[in-house]
């Protein structure tokens, strides 16, 4: 098998992906780039001639994993170069960014670093290793800028799929590290995501998520011919895109409460494609807290915004992140999360225990919480959305929902897809209605997922 592939030029390419949706979308993107120079996607890095692990450097635990799965990957290496063969080990995203040449440094292991912002140059850098080797690649590019590079070909992986429309970071909140691993904000032309959208549509994409670390702060080159206005904000490209044929679904991620303007939540109400479901991270209920996370908001603004959308669309389900532990929380600060929480009642949420992140302010301040008390607030807190995220779903049972079909389910005809609210719903239906979107009377829900049988027959599914 081994030598039938070498023999067809072909490459085998392992990436595993760590930490948020951006780097799901590069993942992809670079097993993309990567695929004219022959090499394809396998599930195992056993034997692989290339190793990308595209990494995360939100939180300790995170950029910790990484040094592990160097780890494990210095046997293969070994294992491959006895063979008279050689295995590129590549360390790519945040951490990359953060650590740099460091990584190597620590891990000879690995062969190549690139960070967010030059992933494009992959396959120059890995012609360049090739040739070192006295190997030669099947084809290579010059260096050009990461997205103009991206614009042509993309594979499809079911009906859903991410787009990144903005990068970078201009907020600085104290804790993060996002500004210094993802550089400043930065939007992408309207015309250049429109023509990935259209290219998604065209191979049976029904939902899109557009992604940005702060993408209601996207504000982006209108199209060409658009007279000049200037450039565009989310809601106008939301709009922009639910004219795409084919797409029947849009979706965005992750706002900053500083940055939901009318538009945007006036397209809740007014623009049927996008999907009902916000996820607006408040960290904490604490303005004292929020003033040291340099948030820009307050508790009383996050829950201004919350009644604003939920006017524009009643039914919305909210979604938040929170860390708890904070440098400086006290048990009356805790309370004021649990507090806020209890106003507005999420679907679904995300919550952390504070992790101390070299170079960021937080990280020199004073009267860090102590790590028993970290655990002990999140588990509070952690039960209380668990609470309203069973809620939420039970609230479910007795509705029929529109459904998106997205891959086979665990079960032997069942498929799983997701509700307008993103919840998980299993249903036992054909696999001819992957792609489609059907109505499923909800008889049962779980913390994670509802189910039920289809409300339609197969044939009426869109
Ligand atoms: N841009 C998004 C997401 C950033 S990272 C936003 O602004 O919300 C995702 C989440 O990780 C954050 O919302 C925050 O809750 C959490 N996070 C970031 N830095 C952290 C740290 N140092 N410790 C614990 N959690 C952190
Ligand atoms: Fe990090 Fe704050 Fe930017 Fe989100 S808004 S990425 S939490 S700095
Ligand atoms: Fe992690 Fe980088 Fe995303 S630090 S959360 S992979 S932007």
């Amino acid at each position: 098998m081994r030598e039938e592939t070498r023999s067809a030029g072909k490459r085998r390419l392992f990436i595993k992906t760590y930490g948020c949706q951006m780097n799901v979308y590069d993942s992809a993107r670079m097993a993309d780039l990567l695929a004219p120079l022959g090499y394809e996607s396998v599930d195992a890095p056993d034997g692989a001639d290339l190793v990308i692990l595209n990494t995360c450097h939100i939180r300790e635990k995170a950029a910790e994993k990484v040094y592990s799965e160097l780890g494990r990957l210095r046997p293969l290496k070994e294992a491959k170069a006895e063979a008279g063969e050689r295995m590129i080990v590549t360390v790519a995203g945040c951490v990359a960014q953060a650590e740099g040449e460091e990584i190597r440094r620590r891990a000879p292991v690995v062969d190549l670093v690139t960070g967010p912002q030059s992933y494009h140059r992959l396959p120059e850098m890995i012609a360049k290793a090739h040739r070192a080797a006295g190997e030669t690649l099947a084809a290579e590019f010059a260096v050009d800028e990461k997205f103009d590079r991206l614009a042509g070909a993309r594979a499809v992986d079911g009906p859903a799929a991410f787009l990144t429309v903005q990068e970078g970071c201009d907020k600085f909140c104290t804790f993060c590290v996002v500004p210094y691993t993802r550089g400043a904000e930065w939007s992408r032309p309207v015309d250049q995501i429109t023509a990935e959208a259209r290219i998604l549509a065209a191979q049976g994409v029904r939902e899109i998520t557009l992604l940005g670390q702060n993408v209601n702060a996207y504000l982006g080159a209108p199209p060409a011919g658009d007279g000049g206005e200037g450039a565009w904000g989310l809601a106008r490209l939301v709009r922009h895109l639910a004219k795409i044929d084919g797409l029947e679904r849009i979706r965005f991620t992750t706002s900053h409460p500083r940055d939901m303007d009318d538009a945007l939540i006036a397209a809740f109400a007014e623009e049927p494609k996008l999907m009902p479901y916000l996820h607006l991270p408040v960290q904490s209920g604490s303005d004292k807290i929020l003033t040291a996370m340099n948030r820009r908001h307050t508790a009383a603004h996050y829950l201004d915004v919350i009644a604003q959308v939920r006017a524009a669309r009643p039914d919305i389900a909210i979604s938040g992140d929170f860390i708890v532990g904070f440098p400086g929380e006290t048990e009356t600060d805790f309370a004021d999360t649990l507090a806020i929480v209890e106003a507005v009642n999420y679907a679904q949420a995300f919550s952390f225990k504070y992790s101390v992140r070299p170079g960021t302010p937080a990280a020199e301040m004073t009267r860090q919480v102590d790590e028993a008390e970290k655990g002990e607030r999140l588990a509070r807190l952690q039960e209380l959305l668990g609470r309203q995220q069973d809620e939420f779903n039970a609230a479910q049972i007795g509705k029929a929902l529109p459904v998106l079909f997205e891959k086979s389910g665990k079960r032997e005809g069942q498929l799983a897809g997701r509700s307008p609210y993103l919840q998980a719903v299993h249903v036992d239906a054909p696999e001819t209605l992957i792609g489609s979107i059907a109505d499923v009377r909800i008889e049962a829900a779980t913390r994670y997922a509802l189910s039920g049988p289809l409300a339609v027959s197969a044939s009426e599914a869109v």
